[in-house]
């Protein structure tokens, strides 16, 4: 099949290419960046270099595709994240129906049947109802949670604090995958028969935050690091202090607040996978290490 990879070479996306290349079929991974040519080339795929918001551009690109693996990349520079976030669903949307792309598995997120009040996952939310406006295409969304890489973000804070938290409490229900785990599900989605619009959620463990802090810490030889609870407040000015841009940090305060209430996790709770992912908190925790020890 001929498939088109977007998410350039990034945490789900270059994984999930590997995997089809593998797999023997033709992968075309857009970029928006001419650098990443010659990496994308040296994995077997072909590279095109454009901009997601550049709808001609990805009609041309996804003509002659028999499957499309659509993203909306996370933009720290938006002023208003969630118009951002549905300009790039219009913009699939029209370049997939004017290039007559059949198949698609788009990614979004836990929470996504909320409407309001999950920060960045409104915008998700959004672009899950704009696809699903196309007539004549099968869409699967795939449903990810919290991405263990996330908690990359937080080395310095466990370095300089001795701590790791958010604004909700030792103890909150934590839901999380491998982007390795959410490539697999894509891929065995680009390959499956599929018709209408569904939903499909990829998980590859449950936790607590105290488990988590227990289990980061023990790998980087800190077992007693606690879980600290901030309030929304810490939470923004910490996050500002550490050079978030404000439109960043008023959405991650947000979607803490839904962790904290657990409303984020209800509609997944209702369409549990019978399945989970492979890679364990124990093993991502080794994994945590290595970058942690760099
Ligand atoms: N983090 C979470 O917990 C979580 C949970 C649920 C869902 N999600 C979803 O997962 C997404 C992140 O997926 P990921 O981690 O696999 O991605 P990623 O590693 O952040 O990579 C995305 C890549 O997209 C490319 N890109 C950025 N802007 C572009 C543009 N305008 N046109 C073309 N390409 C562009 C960039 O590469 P180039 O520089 O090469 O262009 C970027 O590295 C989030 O944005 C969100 O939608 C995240």
């Amino acid at each position: 099949m001929k498939v088109i990879v977007t998410g350039s070479l990034g945490n789900i996306s270059k994984p999930l290419a590997k995997q089809l290349i593998a797999a023997g079929h033709q992968v075309t991974i857009i970029s928006s960046d001419k650098n990443k040519t010659a990496d994308i080339e040296a994995l077997g795929a072909k590279a095109a270099i454009g901009s997601l918001a550049d709808t001609g551009f990805l009609t041309a690109t996804f003509t002659g595709a028999d499957a499309l693996y659509a993203m909306v990349p996370p933009n720290f520079g938006a002023g208003n994240l969630r118009q951002y976030m549905g300009d790039t669903g219009k913009s699939y949307a029209e370049a997939i129906q004017k290039a007559g792309v059949k198949k698609v598995v788009a990614l979004s997120s836990i929470g996504a049947h909320l409407n309001d009040g999950t920060g960045p996952i409104k915008g998700i939310h959004d672009v899950e109802g704009i696809l699903s406006g196309i007539d004549n295409v099968a869409i699967r969304f795939i449903r990810a949670p919290f991405f263990y890489v996330n908690l990359f973000n937080d080395i310095p804070l466990i370095k300089h604090q001795g701590i790791l938290g958010a604004n909700y409490p030792a103890d909150a229900r934590l839901v999380m995958v491998h982007p390795t785990d959410i490539a697999a599900a894509i891929a065995e989605e680009i390959e499956a028969d599929f018709t209408g619009k569904s939903v499909r959620y990829i998980v590859s463990d449950q936790t607590t935050t105290t488990q988590l802090a227990t289990a980061l810490g023990t790998a980087i030889g800190k077992p007693e690091l606690p879980w600290i609870e901030f309030t929304d407040e810490q939470t923004l000015n910490g996050m500002l202090q550490a050079g978030l841009p404000p439109e960043m940090t008023k959405n991650f305060v947000e979607m803490g607040t839904a962790i904290r209430s657990g409303v984020i996790w209800e509609d997944y709770d209702l369409h549990r996978p019978a399945t989970s992912g492979k890679v364990k908190l124990h093993d991502f925790a080794k994994e945590f290490a290595e970058k942690y020890n760099a």
